[in-house]
């Protein structure tokens, strides 16, 4: 029975109510009161009696039919809301059924914003000191074999998004690295480091750079802390950063390094602000494509306040992912997918990454470990397809897939529309919304 029908129901029933009342009025008034001689006052009190006795018992009746109707009604209003198109206006979402329109989905997704401060290990707190000379040394060619490349020559923060624009790194003598200079901007948040996340702290990381003979290409690291050393002007800062009796060593200079990078982070964000209240912050387009961002499956990868489940809000088993999950051969031979394995055994099919962060993906093209991709609604199609087995297609008709994998002989069948090309844009214009105004202003003006 629908909601018409209820209503209907109890119409009739209201009307028997009143038929049956008037009945017991006259039997008490002209049968029974006069039978038993009862006053005038006693026959009303008589009525009232045997007549609430009848309302109870239609009460009774009405809350049966209710109950009965109420567990068909919500599966109807639920079938109804995920048929309905999406939603394209925050205030009609809200004011719809947004509790609905959750439930509809896997899981109820919870979106957040970043902290203003990146965490630090106990050992070396951010301090304003230990930041300034960080800085310093981040911005020091002296960390190079010939004094032409310092960390922010790949990694540009005073000008850039962090990274150098280049699908391969360019390291000293003009040696071309084999992977994409990925951007410091949020690092700090991430729990490991690295493409393949092969280290496990910025301090760590840092060590890296200036002994890799294609990037900095130093020696030793006892030659990077000998550099420092030979530098007057560095002792006053360490003195102050470390204290005076300490000896300058690649421990204190990666412990500097890593205090700054945990500084450099963006939460002035369309985004951002939409969580923390602004509703118009976000466009009508980028609100769908931040509902298909779920929906599609990408948050089970980059996932939490960092769009990246290697961060330290959703610490590992999670921080490395199989790199394509589904064989697609055309993107895999288009982009040279699967000749760098990553941190699976080299030769393997498939690769293996860290998953990366998606904040001012928009400011950091080329993209992917290799960046082999120049635009962003390509990486979309490609992780899409990929990373979630999802059609890429604007054929409405053909909404569901089949995916047999032979390795693991399963079947797999997603019902759900191909994404278009409509979708593809959302989500690119939804990415575009994790862009850092103060970022975006200098990338704009060319500075
Ligand atoms: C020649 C270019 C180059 C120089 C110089 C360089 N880097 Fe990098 N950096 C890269 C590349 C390429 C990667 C990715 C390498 C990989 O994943 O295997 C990277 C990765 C990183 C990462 C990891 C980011 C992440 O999300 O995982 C950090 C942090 C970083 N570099 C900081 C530094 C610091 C600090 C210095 C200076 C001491 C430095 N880099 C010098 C090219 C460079
Ligand atoms: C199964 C985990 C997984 C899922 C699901 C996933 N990704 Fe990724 N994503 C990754 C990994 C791992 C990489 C790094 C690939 C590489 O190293 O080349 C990546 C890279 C990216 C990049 C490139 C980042 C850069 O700086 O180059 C973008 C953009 C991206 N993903 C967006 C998405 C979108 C949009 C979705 C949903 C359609 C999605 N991802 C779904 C794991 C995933």
């Amino acid at each position: 029975m629908g909601q018409a029908g209820l209503i209907g129901f109890m119409n009739v029933g209201i009307v028997l109510l009143i038929i049956g009342f008037s009945v017991l009025l006259s039997m008490v008034q002209f049968e029974l009161g006069p039978l038993s001689n009862l006053p005038p006052a006693r026959k009303w009190l008589m009525t009232l009696i045997l007549g609430s006795g009848m309302v109870a018992f239609s009460i009774k009746l009405i809350i049966i039919a209710t109950l009965i109707n109420f567990p068909k009604q919500t599966i109807q209003r639920n079938v109804a809301a995920q048929k309905a198109p999406l939603v394209t206006d925050w205030e009609q979402l809200n004011k719809d059924t947004p509790r609905i329109r959750l439930e509809g989905m896997q899981k109820a997704y919870v979106w957040r914003t970043l902290p203003d401060r990146a965490p630090a290990p106990e050992w070396n707190p951010t301090t304003p000191e230990k930041v300034a000379l960080g800085e310093r040394l981040f911005h020091d060619p002296a960390l190079s074999i010939d004094r032409t490349l310092s960390c922010s020559s790949c990694h540009d923060v005073r000008k850039g998004a962090g990274e150098d624009h280049r699908s391969d790194s360019l390291g000293v003598k003009g040696q071309l690295g084999s992977r994409n200079a990925p951007t410091v901007w949020n690092s700090g948040f991430q729990a490991v480091l690295f493409w393949d996340g092969r280290a496990a702290s910025l301090e760590e990381q840092a060590k890296g750079p200036p002994v890799n003979p294609v990037e900095m290409g130093m020696p030793s690291l006892e030659a990077v802390e000998q550099r420092i050393r030979d530098n007057p002007a560095y002792r006053e800062s360490f003195a102050k950063a470390f204290g005076a009796d300490q000896p300058i060593t690649i421990r204190q200079i990666s412990a500097a390094i890593a205090a700054y990078e945990r500084t450099l982070n963006t939460t002035d964000t369309p985004y951002d602000r939409f969580v923390r209240g602004d509703e118009k912050a976000l466009s009508a387009a980028q609100l769908r494509g931040m509902a298909l961002f779920q929906s599609v499956g990408c948050v089970s990868c980059h996932s939490g306040p960092n769009f990246s489940g290697a961060s330290v809000f959703d610490p590992p088993p999670a921080a490395q992912r199989l790199f394509p999950v589904f064989d697609s051969p055309k993107y895999v031979n288009r982009y040279n997918l699967t000749k760098d394995a990553g941190a699976n055994a080299p030769g393997s099919k498939q690769a293996i990454w860290r998953i990366p962060s998606l904040r001012n993906v928009a400011l950091t093209a080329p993209y992917l470990h290799n960046g082999s991709v120049d635009n962003l609604p390509e990486v979309v199609r490609i992780m899409a397809t990929v990373q979630r087995g999802k059609r890429v297609s604007n054929d409405a008709n053909d909404n569901q897939t089949i995916i047999w994998s032979s390795r693991d002989r399963t079947l797999a069948r997603i019902e759900s529309a191909p994404l278009s090309d409509r979708d593809v844009d959302d989500i690119v214009v939804f990415l575009q919304a994790l862009s850092s105004d103060r970022l975006l202003a200098r990338s704009k003006s060319g500075a």
